[in-house]
């Protein structure tokens, strides 16, 4: 109803202007291969663990002015992983203050069921879609029916690979692996090494997540001249993305490799010093693996990336030395104000900036949904977080820090 409504109020410049940003939009996508489509007729219902707050989410929720705003789907990837839980109730919450009505699905890390989620969401003719993908490459069919619908998709986070995607907000990856990458450089002195040798291992994220190539590639990049050097000694040899990377950044994948990493390669008393981990889910199943099967005593230096609760406990403990912070309920701030914007038609590029209020980059360049479709995003700045300024993630708002030092995620 309200998209048709929507439809009528805007001329049709607007809509264009809506459905510009990655490429031409409907018929590029519309060419484009689906490989979820059997498994999105097949999707299983929702599984147990994430039935509940599913089926309560997926509820339309009427806004007080929903008037003023439209509908918007918001389709998250899973709840299993922290981090989305945020992301899910952050942009919830700020759309509908912000006037909208929400649809909020998560798919169980199952693209199938993510199309399916994304098709209701259409059928449910919302103005809008936020999607971030479970596997970049698997939503055609459901981006394709968008383009169709003329509902414009901004990507979250994740970029998906089909030319419907109006326009990407996510944070600079890049950067949160290359912070990575020069946060060992310093702790070790690398520079300034001589002959010394460390030893590091390397856990990289999901193949199917878009994202999990540039953390790897911009820690790598760091660390590269000092493994050719031989500062850095991958004892298991074990580098490149395809062997070290994790499905679904699953903490037990993580933890599996790790253990028959030391079982192999470090069994011998061989120091380890440093493990490369892409994020906090894989971080936490390496940590696991060094408590229970590394022999050395020494403590091994371990990167990660959101800031999820169980390794800030890790870091305060001295288990984890570092987290990438990614401020989600920023990236949700980013998100609501594009939107608005997308669906006003005004222009979208770095003037819209100063009205988020929150620190980022308009890039034209770094990201592409097809070859040659380069697509508009707006990428919000990581930290690196340590023991010696979780403070600042007090000082956020969104955390507690309890007596015992321990911080707590306030949403
Ligand atoms: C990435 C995301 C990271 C991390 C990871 C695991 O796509 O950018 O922040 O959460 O997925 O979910």
């Amino acid at each position: 109803m309200k998209r048709k409504l929507l439809g009528v109020l805007l001329s049709a410049a607007m809509a264009a202007s809506l459905l510009a940003g990655c490429g031409s939009g409907g018929d590029a996508a519309a060419t484009t291969t689906d490989g979820a489509a059997d498994a999105a007729t097949e999707a299983p219902a929702q599984t147990e663990d994430e039935a509940e707050p599913a089926e309560d989410a997926a509820v339309e929720t009427p806004a007080d002015t929903a008037s003023t705003g439209g509908k918007i789907g918001i389709s998250m990837p899973t709840q299993s992983l922290e981090r989305w839980n945020r992301d899910g109730a952050y942009l919830d919450e700020q759309f509908k203050a912000a006037g909208f009505e929400t649809i909020l699905t998560f798919s169980d890390n199952d693209s199938g069921r993510q199309v399916n989620d994304i098709q209701n969401m259409l059928a449910d003719e919302v103005d809008l879609l936020i999607v971030a993908a479970i596997d970049g490459e698997a939503l055609n069919t459901a981006m394709n029916e968008a383009a169709d619908a003329g509902v414009p998709v901004i990507s979250y986070d994740r970029l998906i690979l089909n030319d419907a995607v109006s326009y990407y907000v996510s944070f600079d990856n890049y950067t949160v692996g290359k912070l990575q990458g020069e946060f060992i450089e310093k702790e070790l002195d690398l520079a300034n090494a001589g002959d010394k040798v460390y030893n590091l291992e390397i856990t990289a994220g999901d193949p199917a997540d878009n994202n999990a190539g540039y953390f790897y590639n911009g820690a790598v990049d760091v660390l590269k001249p000092y493994i050719d050097a031989g500062t850095l000694n991958i004892v298991s040899g074990q580098m490149d993305f395809d062997t070290v990377a994790t499905a679904q950044w699953n903490t037990d994948t993580a933890l599996e490799r790790a253990q028959n990493v030391l079982s192999s390669y470090y069994a011998d008393g061989t120091q380890l010093d440093v493990w490369l981990c892409s994020n906090d889910s894989t971080a936490l199943g390496v940590a696991q693996a060094i408590t229970s099967d590394y022999a050395g005593s020494n403590s091994v230096l371990i990167t990660g990336q959101d800031g999820d609760e169980a390794n800030l406990k890790n870091i305060v403990d001295g288990v984890q030395t570092m987290t990438v912070y990614k401020n989600v309920s920023n990236e949700s701030i980013v998100t609501l104000g594009l939107a608005k914007a997308m669906l006003s038609g005004e222009t979208i590029d770095e003037s819209l900036i100063p009205s988020f209020g929150i620190e980022c980059a308009f890039d034209t360049e770094s990201y592409e949904t097809s070859a040659g479709n380069k697509c508009p995003s707006f990428l919000l700045v990581p930290n690196v977080i340590t023991k010696d300024n979780l403070q600042d993630l007090v000082d956020t708002g969104l955390y507690t820090m309890g007596d015992d030092g321990y911080l707590s995620a306030n949403q």
